[in-house]
């Protein structure tokens, strides 16, 4: 089947959005991801990479569950049978678990990406989608900056960290589906949320996972400065 969707025939990829946190550190009235960057809302920015690209399927996008019942028009208008609105979770882990409940079992690879980063390119995800066939793949960039590690309030630093092998890790994820599936089936529900991204779980479930390389461009927005950067990176 995968040989025949490459072809571009049929989608093989499905897409969980995870979108259902309340964006508290950034400060906005309501949830960050419905926040407009230049104008444009910046959920639609994140999940627009996706479903223009010709492998995608399915879209399912996890979010509060206040805006699932009640969703700004424009969200309204996005849904359909093939990009569908669920109810997220108390954490990201158990939103991206929620999301992967809801999605068919018709496609060979799951992309996980993160609402908060909307700024993805193609080539990110084509990146990831070329090593999620057999492993886990993640979109990573080399770390920058010297790092400390510091055990005090009084700020005393107690080691440099040696950054040679730290890299850091984005989103989308890609995993092979039945990885992704099992992954989760073999965590116990309590320890999802130790988890900050879907690698280190199924990592932890005993499966391989690469490194892809990623664009710099492709931020998460945290604070309200990440807002302000988002509106200056926005070109359309
Ligand atoms: N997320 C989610 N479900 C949650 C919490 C977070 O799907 N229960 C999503 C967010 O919507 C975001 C991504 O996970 O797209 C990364 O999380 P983060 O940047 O921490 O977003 P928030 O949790 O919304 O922000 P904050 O931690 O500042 O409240
Ligand atoms: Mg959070």
């Amino acid at each position: 089947m995968s040989g025949t969707s490459r072809a571009g025939l049929q989608p093989d990829v499905g897409v969980l959005l995870a979108a259902g946190g309340v964006g508290e550190r950034a400060g906005t009235a309501g949830p960050k991801q419905l926040h407009l960057i230049a104008g444009v809302p910046m959920l639609l920015r994140s999940v627009r990479p996706f479903a223009q690209h010709p492998r995608v399927g399915p879209i399912i996008v996890a979010l509060p569950e206040s805006v699932v019942k009640q969703p700004p028009a424009w969200l309204e208008s996005l849904a359909s049978d093939r990009l569908r609105l669920v109810a997220g979770g108390a954490t990201r882990g158990e939103s991206v678990r929620l999301a992967l409940e809801a999605l068919e079992d018709a496609v060979d690879i799951v992309l996980v990406h993160d609402a908060a980063r909307p700024f993805v390119e193609r080539d990110t995800i084509d990146a990831v989608l070329g090593v999620a066939v057999t492993c886990g793949a993640v979109p990573a960039l080399p770390v920058t900056d010297t790092l400390k590690m510091c055990d005090s309030e009084a700020g005393e630093v107690v080691e440099t960290v040696d950054r040679a092998r730290l890299w850091r890790a984005q989103t989308p994820q890609g995993f092979p589906r039945e990885m992704l599936r099992q992954a989760y089936e073999r965590t116990e529900a309590s320890a999802v949320a130790s988890y900050t991204d879907e690698a280190a779980l199924v990592q932890a479930a005993g499966f391989q996972v690469r490194l892809v390389p990623d664009l710099a461009s492709n931020i998460k927005i945290t604070t309200a400065t990440d807002l302000a950067l988002a509106e200056l990176l926005a070109t359309e």
